[in-house]
């Protein structure tokens, strides 16, 4: 099929390339292309019954669908179902596709992140590439694995933001609030009994503070999530760590206090 890079001359071509590049493209996805820019088709209107007037669908605002469509969720799988419907975040249109969580859903432990990266992107998990293969090592060291079939050893994983910002840039105000009721309904309906929150993001929305990450880091705080007080813990995130090995003893501390945490309860 003619594309309109078929008429483009090896200058022009070249700086479309640029652009990509410019614009946080990092590498060749699929072999089809696909404007993710384009308006998305319209959805048909659900059939109505023989002989019942179909009513108008309520136009709300794009964002204030989001807390209604969180609200309605009554499983996690239907969370992910809402969010592949969910329209109103601009991240949706760049990323490769939705990113939600992985783990046991019965784990006793949530850990909660900032925003899928590249090799996240790709794979619609959060925490698989280099920074998730440092947290597998610490979860390890630590008795705790995504894997587990036990809820004791086991943790849940997912992300303050649940498509990658281009580039890997950091998520505005407004895409982590158009986000944020997807987040709480999941710690509604995982029913955690202890969240960790990797890196300063998840910290400031689930506790209210805006103190950095390493002042936050290891003291208890609680979330209130729908009325119940869940013990949370700051800890660094593990793309820090990679940076700053030396950190990783304080970030060992808290896998200590939160292994303590749960042996206690
Ligand atoms: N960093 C995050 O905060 N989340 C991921 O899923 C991957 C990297």
């Amino acid at each position: 099929m003619p594309t309109k890079y078929d008429d483009m001359t090896p200058h022009e071509a070249a700086e479309a390339l640029r652009w990509l590049a410019l614009m946080g493209a990092e590498e060749i996805i699929l072999a089809e292309q696909v404007n993710r820019l384009a308006a998305p088709a319209p959805r048909a209107p659900a059939a109505a019954a023989p002989g019942v007037p179909s009513p108008e669908a309520p136009s709300l605002p794009l964002a204030a669908t989001g807390p209604t469509a969180a609200a309605g969720c009554n499983s996690l799988a239907e969370i992910a179902a809402a969010l592949e419907a969910f329209d109103a975040c601009p991240l949706k249109k760049t990323a490769t596709r939705l990113c939600f969580a992985d783990g046991n859903p019965k784990a006793r432990v949530m850990l909660v992140g900032e925003a899928p990266g590249r090799d996240e992107d790709i794979q619609g998990k959060p925490f698989v590439g280099r920074s998730g293969q440092l947290l597998d090592r610490m979860l390890a060291a630590a008795g705790l694995s995504r894997g587990a079939e036990d809820r004791d050893s086991a943790v849940f994983i997912t992300n303050v933001i649940f498509w990658r910002p281009p580039g890997n840039r950091t998520p505005t105000e407004a895409e982590t609030l158009m986000c944020l009721p997807f987040l709480l309904r999941t710690i509604e309906l995982q029913k955690p009994d202890v969240i960790v929150c990797l890196g300063a993001t998840p910290a400031h929305r689930l506790t209210g503070r805006s103190d950095g990450i390493l002042k936050l880091r290891g003291k208890w705080m609680t979330a209130n999530v729908s009325g119940r007080n869940i013990p949370l813990l700051p800890t660094l995130h593990p793309a820090y760590l990679l940076r700053q090995p030396a950190q990783k003893r304080l970030a060992w501390r808290d896998l200590l206090s939160l292994r303590q945490m749960l042996d206690a309860h």
